[in-house]
């Protein structure tokens, strides 16, 4: 069986490598001819554990190929991905399918042979149905060309683990023989008893969006209870670990902090609400609504936080350690530590902006920080730190340890992984979201004169 994969990014990459890596000969497309060149040298445009020697390792075996020709995948390949973006449109919601579309057209009119198409791309309920008419408009009438779901789960950062061993594969069809074509893609999962969901078109899409819908909603929730507990005391912590322990509710996705970002889980929430919208059910995903306004909030909290721990952000100096949306990843999409740096700037703040692997593409879209190489250079001379993104490298900072490399004594934890009560031991001035700030006395004062806002924007 041959199999082609359509868009290279993270989803498309991913999976041509970890088929290669199946056994399977496959031949990726993207219409970018520099990111063909580059994955054919065996080089990978972005930061992903274990995917640049899976990539090397086939482009030398010969088994993983790369090309920009539909002409070329349409007569070569048997079952053909499709792992294109599915951006937010420009000033709405929705989801944006130019690219999706395309592909599909694209495909179907270079087909020579019957083949199944299989969408990954996350995209809004309906459009596998949608996608059907497409390819039977465009398709040559000798061949069939038959159309699968198979939505892909994979978390950047664990990438090649979830691919090749995913904890569920899910897959909608319309006949047995494209549930057996895939059952034989997906044999090596299957043989080591990897649940296998085998449904129709319109339940494939949606479990991929409700199960984003569900762990950003996971994530909002917690933090609407930091809102809380930075009001009246608490540990948002231990609330997580105790509530956590409830197997129905389960520990993972309640870490609080500056929220969630990157390139899926805030757009697809958004898309979501739109499409219900479209289909006049507006009400049903109006809850996204309010958790895509308490993870924004979250962002704000860590401004209102610097405004306060320095009297006023204009002129200050203040160190971003980490600006990627999250550990092991290089990508700072909708990166709610990129945002705070530039709201920070906004009101007058000089950025210092550090992350182990974040800042080429952080500074491609925000050019008016400085960059640097290390976390010392970073800190060197900042008048207030910003932990945002949980690196191992800032998971293991000490208070004597920063001490050694700063004047100031002044942090943020935007992701709680610092102990609060051993940095404030250790003479800092720790403010970490979800926590009351100044820490000493419970007041029943809301948050915005809790926090005494000096100057800027209220909260
Ligand atoms: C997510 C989904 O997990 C994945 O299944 C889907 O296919 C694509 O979207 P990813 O974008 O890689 O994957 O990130 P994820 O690990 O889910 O984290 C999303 C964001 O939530 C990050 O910004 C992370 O820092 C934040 N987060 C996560 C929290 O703020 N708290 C948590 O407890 C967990």
């Amino acid at each position: 069986m041959r199999i082609t994969v359509i868009g290279t990014g993270y989803l498309g990459a991913t999976h041509a490598a970890c088929m290669a890596e199946l056994g399977f000969e496959v031949l990726g497309l993207d219409i970018d001819p520099l990111r063909v060149e580059s994955l054919s040298e065996g080089l990978l445009p972005f930061h992903e554990p274990g995917l640049p020697e899976l990539l090397r390792k086939h482009v030398k075996s010969g088994r993983l190929r790369f090309t920009t020709s539909y002409e070329e995948v349409g007569a070569w390949g048997d079952v053909h991905f499709i792992g294109v973006g599915t951006p937010q449109r420009a000033g709405e919601g929705a989801a944006d399918m130019t690219f999706v579309d395309a592909a599909t057209i694209s495909l179907a009119r270079n087909i020579t042979k019957n083949a199944l198409i299989v969408g990954k791309s996350t995209v809004p309920v309906g459009t596998t149905r949608r996608l059907k008419a497409l390819v039977r408009d465009n398709k040559r009438p000798d061949v069939s060309v038959n159309l699968a779901w198979n939505p892909e789960f994979l978390r950047e950062g664990f990438a090649v683990v979830d691919t090749l061993t995913p904890d569920r594969l899910v897959i909608g069809v319309e006949s047995p023989e494209d549930e057996l074509t895939l059952r034989e893609v997906y044999a090596r999962a299957l043989g080591r008893d990897v649940p296998l969901i085998v449904t129709d078109f319109e339940t494939a899409e949606l479990v991929k969006v409700a199960a984003n819908a569900f762990l950003a909603t996971k994530i909002s929730f917690i933090n609407a209870f930091s809102e809380i507990t930075e009001v009246i005391g608490g540990d948002i912590g231990t609330l997580a670990d105790a509530i956590g322990l409830d197997a129905r509710i389960g520990r993972r996705f309640l870490n609080a902090g500056i929220g969630f970002g990157g390139g899926c889980l805030p757009k697809d929430i958004r898309a979501l609400q739109a499409r219900a919208a479209e289909l006049g059910l507006e009400r049903s995903m109006r809850f996204l609504d309010e958790m895509d306004e308490i993870n924004l909030r979250r962002r704000e909290r860590a401004v209102d936080l610097s405004r306060v721990m320095l009297g006023s952000l204009s002129h200050s100096k203040i160190a971003i350690l980490g600006v990627a949306f999250k550990p092991n990843s290089d990508d700072v999409r909708d990166s709610p530590a990129l945002d705070i740096a530039n709201s920070l700037f906004e009101e007058g703040a000089e950025v210092t902006v550090y992350d182990p692997a974040g800042n080429v593409n952080a500074s491609k879209r925000s050019p008016q920080h400085h960059y640097v190489t290390s976390m010392e250079d970073a800190v060197k001379s900042a008048d207030l730190i910003l932990v945002l993104t949980e690196w191992d490298e800032f998971k293991a900072l000490t208070p004597e340890g920063l001490a050694a490399q700063t004047e100031t004594r002044k942090i943020i934890d935007g992701r709680n992984i610092l102990q609060t009560r051993v940095w404030e031991d250790s003479g800092w001035s720790l403010a970490a979201l979800g926590h009351r700030y100044p820490p000493e006395h419970a007041t029943e004062e809301p948050l915005g004169e809790q926090l005494q806002l000096s100057s800027g924007p209220a909260a």
